[in-house]
């Protein structure tokens, strides 16, 4: 394991295991709805929804299509700017579509927040919200996830599409950086 990790929070199968549950969840929401026939949007937003869309993907076998949108939050930082910017916008209309946003994290929730707004904007049928992990005491607007893999604490996480430093984002579990390493780290 990298020196700047002091543990890891959540395994590979863990996440697998939940992903696979949370993914039959969802599976039988839109099948109760009745939205078999109509290709679900799912939206990304990069870079770090790219693993966690992947494993949810394996298991979501309903008709769908994947788009994927840049929205920057926090700069190179690590702390939101509070300010979300569309820097790479969809290319579809979604007017009376269902929009699935596959998420990584929610932290402050402002990024989500934005962007369901911007969403709705957009007449779609419905909006939901699948997130990997939710922290949900640090949430600072009103917002929720339909479904959620894990909560977790306040713990600086990497991995699964987390990165510090845009590194870590490969690494097949979630692990708890070292802060105090991290302050004096050189990369
Ligand atoms: C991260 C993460 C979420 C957002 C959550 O993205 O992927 O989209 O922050 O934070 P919030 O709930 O406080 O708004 P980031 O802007 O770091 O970009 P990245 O996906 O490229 O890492």
């Amino acid at each position: 394991m990298h020196p700047l990790i002091k543990e890891v929070l959540l395994t590979k199968e863990k996440i697998d295991l939940r992903t696979s549950e949370v993914a039959k969840e969802v599976t039988e929401h839109y099948l109760k709805e009745g939205v078999e026939d109509e290709p679900i949007v799912l939206v990304g937003f990069l870079k770090g929804c790219v693993p966690f869309m992947g494993k949810f993907l394996e298991n979501f076998n309903l008709n769908c299509q994947t788009e994927y949108m840049l929205i920057s939050s926090y700069g190179s930082g690590t702390k939101s700017s509070g300010k979300p910017e569309i820097l790479l916008d969809l290319r579809i209309p979604i007017e009376n579509r269902h929009i699935l946003i596959v998420e990584d994290i929610i932290d402050t929730g402002i990024t989500l927040d934005f962007m369901v707004n911007y969403f709705k904007m957009q007449n779609p049928k419905s909006i939901k919200i699948i997130t990997m992990l939710d922290k949900s005491k640090s949430h600072k607007v009103d917002i929720k996830a339909d479904w959620k893999c894990f909560d977790v604490g306040n713990e600086f996480l990497v991995g699964m599409g987390l990165d510090v430093n845009e590194r870590f984002r490969n690494l097949p579990y979630i692990g708890v950086v070292d802060v105090e390493k991290l302050a004096t780290w050189k990369w």
